[in-house]
């Protein structure tokens, strides 16, 4: 078997609050314990150390502090950097572009652009590189759809003289998490996620997704702002990037941890236990820095995706960001039904209640004091969202362009009979 060398350490570098540069905050080096495990070390750089205005990278596990962090968890990558690293998709375009596929954690991150979600950057000199100012415009989109499409399918990229341009259009925004096909479009306001469509999507993802942020913005969460355009004769969703902020020194950085990092939980299968809402309310409110705001805010998103069966809201899918010095539960992204068989009992990604991932109105209330309710005024949170997403659901999707036939498909992923079936003394 080739045995490929991958680069085993890193320099981190930060845009800092109200900056548009980057400065280097620290190295990360990645090894292998006894065991055989991955295991990761991060340092703070000492002039990052004595800078008044330096800010930690993950407030809880990495703070500002002259000692060597390591961890073992998610593949010895701390929660804060595997958040600014590419997920199924963005790995998948790197693989395809380098035609290999066994690359290291560390590649992951110095093969992505520079346009990762948060303020972090990643690169082998201690010094950090110049900010980029390139970014795929909305007019390059068909041509970035036609390249998903090639990834997707795995056939041959271009090659010739038009390889290259197609290698820079498609690596951007790979460095963006997710599995859907996405790549990052900037226009007079800012930079927005693009959500291409994929040839296995079973509705018009693209109007059901805008829909679902509509109907959420109407059920009182904060959302992202997004807008569907059309490429060709197809659909993509663009979601405005709560992480940057365009100024005429160029873009300012917000810091972001998923709650996977919050939770200080991996993706495999045991790491689940901690995948709870509950568990993630009680970290949202030591972090944030407005926990009276950002606690029932969660219990909202928690009752709106119950009510949309909204299955995939893994905690990948939940974020805190901040724009400052000061952390928040970010906008919510990446709302999407789905339409399991069973009409009796649907599951979220993440413990709810008493009755672990039930999506059911009692279970959403066992614990609504840790979201910092009161009973009553999380019972009427539950009521009034149940209504409003049962009598508003369809009108929004219609008027977001959903057609008939998606709404058909759609329909049973809204209010489903289990949310109020009698809870059975065991489950
Ligand atoms: N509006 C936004 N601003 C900044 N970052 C965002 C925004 N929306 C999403 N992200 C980041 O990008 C990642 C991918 O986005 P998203 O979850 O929408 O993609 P996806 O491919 O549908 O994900 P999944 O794999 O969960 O289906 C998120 O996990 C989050 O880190
Ligand atoms: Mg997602």
């Amino acid at each position: 078997m080739i045995s490929r060398t991958t680069a085993s350490e890193c320099y981190v570098y930060i845009t800092l609050p109200g900056e548009t540069e980057f400065v280097t905050v620290g190295k990360f080096e990645l090894t292998t314990n006894r065991q055989g495990n991955p295991a990761g070390k991060f340092v703070y750089g000492r002039s990052y150390l004595a800078r008044d205005n330096a800010v930690p990278i993950d407030p809880i596990e990495l703070k500002l502090s002259t000692k060597t962090y390591e961890t073992n968890i998610l593949k010895g990558v701390f929660g804060a950097l595997r958040d600014a690293s590419p997920d199924y998709w963005g790995r998948r375009v790197i693989e395809k572009y380098k035609g290999q596929t066994q690359l290291g954690e560390i590649d992951y991150l110095l093969y992505s652009p520079d346009d990762r979600a948060g303020a972090l950057g990643f690169g082998l000199n201690q010094e950090p590189p110049a900010p980029s100012r390139k970014f795929n415009q909305t007019m390059e989109l068909e041509r970035l759809q036609e390249l998903a499409d090639l990834i997707i399918t795995d056939e041959d990229l271009p090659e010739g003289p038009e390889a290259e341009q197609a290698q820079k259009l498609m690596v951007g925004g790979t460095s963006m998490g997710g599995a859907r096909p996405k790549a990052i479009i900037e226009d007079e306001s800012g930079l927005w996620i693009a959500k291409l469509r994929h040839p296995e999507d079973k509705w018009n993802d693209a109007r059901v997704e805008h829909a679902m942020l509509m109907l959420a913005r109407e059920c009182g969460l904060q959302v992202a702002e997004s807008k569907v355009v059309t490429i060709g004769e197809r659909d993509a969703v663009l979601v405005k990037r709560f992480d940057r902020e365009k100024t005429t020194a160029g873009y300012r950085r917000g810091r972001m941890l998923s709650a996977l990092t919050l939770l200080r939980s991996d993706e495999n299968y045991q790491a689940r236990e901690k995948w709870s809402y509950v568990l993630l309310v009680e970290e949202l409110r030591r972090i944030s820095s407005q926990p009276r705001t950002d606690a029932p805010e969660l219990f909202r998103r928690m009752c709106f995706n119950a009510l949309i069966s909204n299955t995939d809201d893994h905690p990948r899918n939940h974020a805190v960001v901040a724009m400052n010095t000061d952390w928040k539960l970010s906008p919510a992204y990446d709302l999407t039904p789905s339409t399991p068989v069973s009409a009796e009992r649907r599951d979220l990604a993440l413990d709810c209640g008493d009755w672990g991932r039930y999506a059911h109105a009692e279970n959403l209330l066992s614990q609504s004091a840790r979201f910092l309710l009161e009973q009553d005024e999380a019972k009427i949170i539950i009521d009034e969202m149940e209504q409003s997403v049962r009598s508003k659901w369809y009108d929004i999707a219609r008027r977001e362009g959903v057609t008939e036939k998606d709404c058909e498909k759609i329909a049973s992923a809204f209010a489903y009979p289990g949310f109020r079936l009698e809870i059975p003394a065991r489950l």
